[in-house]
């Protein structure tokens, strides 16, 4: 008979206010804020890509009180890293971890869709554990081939993985199932299958995760769908799910990737940008093709129990759609940093907006703003919108 895998070891002691990232999500199915105990919300994982990403993360993480969880995927760590990933691993924790120490809430750092099944994953993952506080370990399909993962070798992977994870505290995310759309720079996938859940009992069971992504409908990417004809997410799965995953261990989270909803308001600013700019018809075309699911069918997961909620493409739009409007406002200004700002203020407000849309607030802290009225406004500043909630 096969060992049992081993258990996440929750006495290890991260950096200060550093946590894992099962911790954070955990707390968050449990609805528990502060010493109170109420409805359950989730804990949106931000895609960081960028330094602007992260400082606008820790900010939002802030002012609100809230549980804060940051994904690299691949790609952003070469970024980081000038090329090389492992090196960006190193440069990002560190950054992150100066900030933490001088923070009022906990952040959880996370691998996004690290592989354990090329050698390049592999090695990436490696270095995660040394230097995350959680990582995912996506087996569940073979890119190369562009098929799903035959069960048994996402199980042994990913068993793998856990196997070196969670001895030193970090918390491993699995993923059962295929999700369609744009991932990272080389993974992508043209199909997609729902979670089963008797595999979801032998998965569970066999790796020890206590994180996992089944897939339920999400898509990732700006093209969810097309316009008029968006994602339906399958609740009803969802639900099934869950329950099987409870009765095998109730300190199992889900996670909902392609959980971006895409503001329709940062579309319409970043078409009249377009349009201010005399900027190329194709362009203008992409950003009205752009589709997010609709929040009410994320909230539908999280009501279902769904709590990490993973959020890349629409904070990408609002940075995107922030600078054209700051590049029509001013188109030569030499101080850079104004056009820094600008994108990092409206990433601010994205990342506020949704933290508040997850009941991701008061968790460690009362929020230093009123979240009942705060409104996402591209046009207003963001220290305008914060005194005016007050
Ligand atoms: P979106 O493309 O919807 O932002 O999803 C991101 C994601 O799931 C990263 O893992």
């Amino acid at each position: 008979m096969k060992k049992q895998p081993p258990i996440l070891n929750k006495s290890r002691k991260f950096s200060d206010n550093m946590a894992s990232a099962h911790a954070l999500v955990v707390k968050a199915k449990r609805g528990e804020k502060g010493n109170t105990n109420g409805k359950g919300y989730a804990v949106p994982a931000f895609n960081v890509t960028t330094f602007q990403g992260i400082n606008a993360a820790m900010k939002a993480f802030e002012l609100l009180g809230s549980s804060g969880l940051m994904a690299f995927s691949n790609s952003a760590l070469k970024h980081f890293g000038d090329g090389d990933q492992v090196f960006g691993l190193d440069v990002a924790t560190s950054y992150i971890e100066k900030m933490a120490k001088r923070s009022s809430v906990k952040i959880a750092t996370h691998l996004d869709h690290g592989d354990y099944v090329t050698e390049p994953g592999r090695k990436v993952l490696q270095a995660a554990v040394q230097r995350l506080t959680s990582v995912m370990a996506d087996n569940s399909t073979d890119h190369a081939n562009k098929v799903a993962m035959p069960l048994q070798d996402n199980i042994d992977l990913t068993r793998e993985v856990v196997d070196m994870a969670h001895p030193v505290g970090l918390s491993v995310e699995g993923e059962l199932g295929v999700l369609a759309g744009e991932e990272d720079e080389d993974t992508k996938s043209d199909f997609s299958t729902y979670t089963n859940p008797d595999e979801l009992k032998q998965f569970v069971e066999e790796t020890g995760v206590l994180m996992l992504a089944p897939t339920i409908g999400t898509m990732h990417g700006p093209n969810k769908g097309k316009p008029g004809h968006k994602v339906k997410l399958n609740i009803p799965l969802a639900h099934e799910l869950l329950a099987t995953a409870n009765e095998i261990n109730n300190d199992i989270v889900f996670v909902a990737h392609g959980a971006s909803t895409l503001y329709p308001q940062v579309v319409e600013y970043a078409v009249e940008q377009l349009d201010k700019m005399s900027g190329r018809d194709e362009d203008k075309q992409k950003w009205n093709d752009f589709v997010g699911t609709d929040w009410d069918q994320i909230e539908g997961l999280i009501e279902a129990g769904f709590c990490k909620i993973n959020t890349d493409t629409e904070n990408r739009q609002t940075f995107l759609s922030a600078l054209l409007g700051a590049i029509n406002e001013n188109s030569a200004k030499i101080d850079i940093r104004w056009y820094d700002n600008q994108g990092t203020d409206a990433l601010i407000k994205s990342y506020i907006q949704k933290l508040i849309m997850a009941g991701n607030y008061g968790v460690w802290h009362e929020p230093k703003m009123n979240v009942e009225k705060f409104k996402f406004d591209l046009g207003i500043s963001l220290s305008d919108l914060i005194s005016q909630s007050v």
